[in-house]
């Protein structure tokens, strides 16, 4: 074999080998399209030079050199598309690898939607009147100031009329300032025996820590035969152990409503401190909790209702404040800001 072909060949071996080492230095695909341009582009590809060397090598020896470019093009190729495809492979693992997902870590909990506090309390304590067998019975908003003040035994000039901020509507129409307007609806709709309960919004132009304009109550009422004072104080020492605990202590204090007489406050024993005085209680050991008292005779007449034949007991409670007793909560406007941060605490 001549000098030229020799040589020739050994540059086959040189181009092998620089393909080689280059192919091992590219570090992503660019790098190896440069190399694949090196050898194949056509101007200055390496592989085509090669080819020019033919025309220098003795005929009888280009058939051996030409067959050796040949397969030197499909192993340059396959080195080339080897290495190509390595890097793929590795950036897709490396891709998979960000985006794994551990699952042996602990799932991340969705948050549960559950009542609001005070939708707890309104069916805590609408659920323990019923099962003492009250109905519940709801009124409008926006009421008669008949049903609300005239019927309920407090006229237009009553001073008690005066304590309600009332928030007028028109002329002979306003906000209900309580719940004791069902009361009414109820007696002049249905007749004794009558056991209803009436949760609900009621309104009074009043705003602070402890009073919002639109606030809630439950209001009792209670007409049959011979229903005494002894019915109303039973009745609400077990709403009270119910609402409150098994060892809950209460107590009756003489009060003034225009609709009852008489009419008493109840408290129960400070739920924070037992009794002993703490500053939820101001120190008295007891906590206000609701207005109560016999139905007046003007009330049960001016809905049609005999008092002598019949008597009844009523009584009326603060939603808000009951449930910022059961859940210690200092700031009433809290129930009515909607900050998850506070309503997911219940
Ligand atoms: N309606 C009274 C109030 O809002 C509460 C009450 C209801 C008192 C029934 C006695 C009887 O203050």
């Amino acid at each position: 074999m001549s000098q030229e072909t020799k040589a020739a060949l050994a540059s086959l071996d040189e181009l092998r080998d620089w393909t080689r080492k280059s192919l091992a230095g590219a570090s992503d695909p660019a790098a190896v399209a440069n190399i694949k341009a090196a050898l194949f582009g056509r101007k200055a590809g390496k592989v085509n030079d090669l080819m020019k060397l033919l025309a220098s090598l003795p005929n009888e020896e280009k058939k051996t050199f030409g067959q050796a470019v040949n397969t030197l093009k499909d192993e340059l190729t396959a080195m080339i598309d080897a290495a190509a495809g390595a890097l793929d492979a590795a950036a897709r693992d490396a891709a998979l690898r960000s985006r794994a997902v551990d699952i042996t870590l602990p799932g991340r909990r969705m948050h549960d939607g559950h009542p609001h506090p005070l939708t707890d309390t309104l069916e805590t304590l609408t659920g323990i009147f019923s099962r003492m067998g009250f109905h519940v019975r709801t009124g409008p908003h926006i009421e008669f100031e008949k049903y609300n003040f005239d019927l309920l035994n407090i006229a237009a000039d009553h001073p008690a009329r005066d304590m309600h901020d009332t928030f007028w509507m028109w002329d002979g129409v306003v906000l209900r300032t309580h719940t004791s307007p069902v009361q009414i609806r109820a007696m002049l709709k249905e007749k004794p025996p009558l056991r209803i309960i009436a949760p609900g919004a009621v309104f009074r132009c009043d705003h602070d820590a402890t009073h919002s304009p639109m606030f809630h109550q439950v209001e009792g009422l209670l007409v049959d035969r011979h229903v005494t004072f002894a019915d109303l104080k039973g009745t609400l020492g077990v709403f009270a152990r119910e609402c409150f605990g098994a060892a809950t202590a209460v107590r009756f204090r003489a009060s003034y409503f225009p609709f009852t007489e008489p009419s008493a406050e109840m408290d129960i024993q400070c739920v924070n401190c037992g009794g002993r005085g703490c500053n939820v209680c101001k120190q008295t050991g007891w906590l206000e909790i609701l207005g109560c008292g016999m139905v007046h005779p003007n009330v049960l007449r001016s809905c049609d209702i005999d008092p002598d034949r019949y008597t009844g007991f009523a009584f009326g409670m603060g939603v808000e404040r009951i449930t910022m007793l059961r859940f210690g909560v200092n700031d009433l406007r809290l129930f009515f800001d909607n900050d998850l941060r506070m309503l997911r605490q219940f």
